[in-house]
């Protein structure tokens, strides 16, 4: 079965102003919709052309086919990246309010932490919050690699390649993971997964 485009968890127009449904459109039409079709094109006829996507980026990372990694790793982490903002204006809340304030010492230094590792990443990637051995941390990956099958439950993530944010903010990357961090978090889908990687180890 071919990996698809999934659709926006929203309209583009809904998370103006802090990124515009231009560049919302793009992003997803556009560079997602790529990544998609260049992966099944790079399955095609081969033995992972029925696997799902998560045993398609492992195994590109295994065999060092660092080309399908990127291209499924990016199809992988935009379909995450969608689902981890949201027009709604929340806050955390529960377990992971309290992990926050555990291991970073608060929402505010939790943002700070989060900005300066985006910021901070050289060139194309992501910057995630991920939980490892039972800790949240902040780290960040190159270009199209991600979180799959690193041992780590990503919890969110915000994409610092320029293409996420050069038409509202130019070079101003650090503006963006402000938006991205005051108005835009689904602080709720980043519950879920600390729920469902509770439930699995307790399982
Ligand atoms: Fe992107």
């Amino acid at each position: 079965m071919a990996i698809e485009l999934p659709p926006l968890p929203y309209e583009p127009h809904e998370l103006e102003p802090h990124v515009s449904a231009d560049t919302l459109g793009f992003h997803h039409g556009k560079h997602h919709k790529a990544y998609v079709d260049r992966t099944n094109q790079l399955i095609a006829g081969t033995d992972l052309e029925n696997a799902d996507l998560e045993t398609v980026i492992v195994r590109a990372r295994e065999k060092g086919e660092q080309t399908l990694l990127n291209q499924s790793g990016q199809v992988w982490n935009h379909s995450f990246f969608w689902r981890c903002m949201t027009p709604e204006k929340l806050q955390p809340e529960g377990q992971l309010a309290e992990l926050i304030q555990r291991d970073f010492g608060g929402l505010d230094a939790f943002k700070d932490a989060f900005k300066k590792e985006g910021v901070g990443h050289f060139a194309s990637g992501w910057a995630w919050l991920v939980l490892k051995d039972g800790k949240l941390a902040v780290t960040s990956y190159h270009d199209g690699d991600s979180p799959v099958g690193r041992g780590v439950t990503p919890l969110l993530t915000c994409d610092v390649w320029e293409h996420a944010y050069y038409l509202d903010y130019q070079n101003d990357r650090g503006g963006f993971l402000d938006a991205f961090l005051n108005n835009l978090v689904n602080w709720k889908f980043a519950a879920r997964q600390l729920e469902q990687a509770s439930a699995q180890q307790s399982a």
